[in-house]
Formats: structure tokens, C-alpha cells, sequence
């Protein structure tokens, strides 16, 4: 699959996700085999771009080709001068960002809520498009199905986008006023494919190779992006892909092999973030690492209490090792369960 020139290694994606997928997580899903990854989205607001926060998201080094910028706002001038920005920092591809439901950039609904005004919406994208067009950096959207049950009009913003020049669209298959709540649907995505000829990503709940088969049947999509199940777990691309090829899922991931992936990912990312504020902002991701693994949750809140570098990554590193001396491989979630339980009795 291509986005404007460039190929994609395959077609399982990274959901862009604000404070997870930052550049050292988007770094480890593409090497444990997602074939694309978007960034957190990055405020089109000028006074903020200066912010650690915002330099932060716009710090790109070493990221694998195409590196792609999400953009957030409600002013078409301002998205353009946003696009601009961040092609200058080395954006290959402009996603626009009419997905998320938070009252959280510009103070005011921006994201999803573009979606109950398409005029406003529809110029965002031409003007993100007249930015980045003539510098040969395509551009992408990513929204939901509609802002609620009875205003589903992905198909007509969709087809719009498309006239106006976008190159991809994303949907989520849940309205705004679903927030997170309730089962994705999938209908009004195949609807969406159905109408553009752009290539459509399925997004929602994915979360298994069986998941993945059942989404790419039921919408016809062009690829598949994935958030929340690879939240401590950055191999479930390579694992989806794996089986999608193969037909039969490949093994478990090597308890040593799992350790030594998220070790690598905190060096990034305290890389990245400095030691006081990354050894807080890792725990998330250790917590979810653990999340479901026999005594992960004692070890989540053991863990919490440290507040330097060395001492968490100790702690990670003799965690799994002990881990490692009991199981070989990673230990599915019931039976992590179970061994909790017999511990327990013992
Ligand atoms: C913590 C979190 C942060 C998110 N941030 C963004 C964001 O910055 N931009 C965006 O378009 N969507 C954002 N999303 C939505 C995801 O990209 C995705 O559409 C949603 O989680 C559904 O996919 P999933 O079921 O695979 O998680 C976020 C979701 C979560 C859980």
C-alpha cells in the first residue's frame, strides 16, 4: 500500500495515541512489525510550538521513513502554518486530526467535534492540502463515524476529503458521543471504503489476528491501525501480520525476548524525556508490559515508588528475570491468572 509516494511495508498501523505513542514507542511497533505509525497529535496553536511538550512530539530523529505528523485544531490558516511547521521538522505525510473527543487543544473542541461542522472541516483539510501539496507531502485524515448515532456523515465528509485532495482516511468506528465506551461498528467504515478511492485504514477494537481478519472481511479496507491492545504490547503487529501471512499464529514472545524490548524502549524514552520526567512517564508503559502477567500488578505497585532511572530499570530487568526462571515463554493472560491464584493457595 502507498501513501502519495511512498510504499509501506505492510498494512497494520500504529493509532496515533497523545502521551503513548511518542517517537520511541512509534520506533519499537515499526521494528516489531507495524508497517506505519502516526504521531501524537501536535497543537496548530503558534504560542504553544515553543513548548517542551509540543518540541518534544516535533523531534523526529531517528524515526523510520515516512514519518507522519498529526495535526489538531479549528482554524484553517492556523492548520496550514501547523502543517508547514512540521514539514520544516521533517513531516513526510500531514494527518489531520478529526478523531479525537477531547476539549484539549486550542480550548476548544477541535478533533472529532470538526466532524458537526463540515464547511469548517472541509476547509481545514483544503487549506492543510494547499500547504503541503506543492512540497510533496501528502496529506491524511483521520476521523470518527460521525459525531453521534443520528449524525453518522463519515460517507460525506469522506468523499469530500477525497475531492479536496486527501490521500488516506482513517475511521474510527465509534460516533464522538461514544467516547470509548461501547463496541466499535464496522459498517459505516465498509460504507466509507465503499465511496472514496482513496485508500480507507479500519480502526476500532482490533486487537487479535482473528479481530483483524473480521475487520479487513466486514469493511474491505486497505489496512488496519491499532491502539489500544498495543499498549504494552509493541509485537502484536509483527504477531497479526504473522498469522494474516501464515494462517496459524506464530509462538508466544520469549519472556527474555519481552524484557528486552521494553529495556530498550525505556533507555528511548528516558532518552527523550530526561530522568525525572521520563521515569514517571515510563510507568505507564511498564504497568502495561506487566498488566495481565502473575504478579504483575504487586510488581506495578512496587514499581510506582521509584523515582530514578537505574532503580526502575533494575527493578524491570530482575522482574523479568524471575519471570524468565518460571516460564519460558510470555504467559497468556488466564494463565498468569491462575498462577496468581495458586501462588495465593501456596
Ligand atoms: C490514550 C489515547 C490517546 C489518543 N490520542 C489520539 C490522538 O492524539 N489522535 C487521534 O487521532 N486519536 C487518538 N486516540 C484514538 C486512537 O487513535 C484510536 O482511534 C482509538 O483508540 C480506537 O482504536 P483502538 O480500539 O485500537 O484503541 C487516542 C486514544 C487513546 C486511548
Amino acid at each position: 500500500m502507498r501513501i502519495g509516494r511512498h510504499e509501506l511495508p505492510n498494512t497494520l498501523f500504529v493509532a496515533p495515541m497523545a502521551g503513548v505513542t511518542d517517537r520511541p514507542f512509534r520506533v519499537l511497533c515499526r521494528r516489531l512489525g507495524a508497517g506505519y505509525a502516526v504521531s501524537e497529535m501536535v497543537t496548530s496553536r503558534r504560542d504553544l510550538w515553543s513548548s517542551l511538550k509540543t518540541s518534544r512530539r516535533a523531534d523526529h530523529a531517528g524515526e523510520p521513513s515516512p514519518v507522519a505528523v498529526q495535526i489538531a485544531g479549528i482554524d484553517a490558516a492556523m492548520m496550514a502554518e501547523a502543517a508547514a511547521y512540521n514539514i520544516d521538522r521533517g513531516a513526510q505525510i500531514i494527518d489531520i486530526n478529526m478523531g479525537c473527543p477531547a476539549k484539549k487543544v486550542c480550548n476548544a473542541w477541535a478533533g472529532s467535534a470538526l466532524m458537526r461542522d463540515e464547511p469548517l472541516a472541509l476547509a481545514i483539510v483544503e487549506a492543510v492540502v494547499a500547504a503541503a501539496e506543492p512540497r510533496g507531502v501528502p496529506v491524511t485524515l483521520k476521523m470518527r463515524t460521525g459525531w453521534s448515532a443520528s449524525q453518522r456523515n463519515a460517507v460525506r465528509l469522506a468523499r469530500a476529503a477525497e475531492s479536496a485532495g486527501v490521500a488516506m482516511i482513517a475511521v474510527h468506528g465509534r460516533t464522538r458521543e461514544q467516547g470509548y465506551g461501547g463496541a466499535a461498528e464496522y459498517d459505516t467504515i465498509a460504507a466509507v471504503k465503499a465511496a472514496v478511492r482513496v485508500p480507507v485504514v479500519a480502526n476500532g477494537d482490533i486487537d487479535s489476528a482473528a479481530k483483524a481478519r473480521a475487520v479487513l472481511a466486514r469493511t474491505g479496507a486497505d489496512a488496519l491501525m491499532i491502539g489500544r491492545a498495543a499498549q504494552g504490547r509493541p509485537w502484536i503487529f509483527g504477531e497479526i501480520a504473522h498469522e494474516l501471512a501464515h494462517g496459524e499464529a506464530p509462538p508466544r514472545p520469549a519472556v527474555a525476548a519481552v524484557a528486552g524490548w521494553l529495556i530498550e524502549h525505556l533507555h528511548d524514552h528516558y532518552g527523550l524525556y530526561g530522568e525525572e520526567a521520563g521515569v514517571k512517564s515510563a510507568r505507564k508503559h511498564i504497568g502495561w508490559a506487566v498488566r495481565g502477567l502473575p504478579g504483575g500488578e504487586a510488581f506495578r505497585a512496587e514499581m510506582n515508588r521509584l523515582d530514578d532511572c537505574a532503580a526502575q530499570l533494575g527493578a524491570v530487568t530482575d522482574w523479568f528475570a524471575r519471570l524468565a526462571g518460571s516460564h519460558a515463554l510470555l504467559p497468556l493472560p488466564a494463565e498468569a491468572a491462575n498462577d496468581d491464584l495458586m501462588s495465593r493457595r501456596a
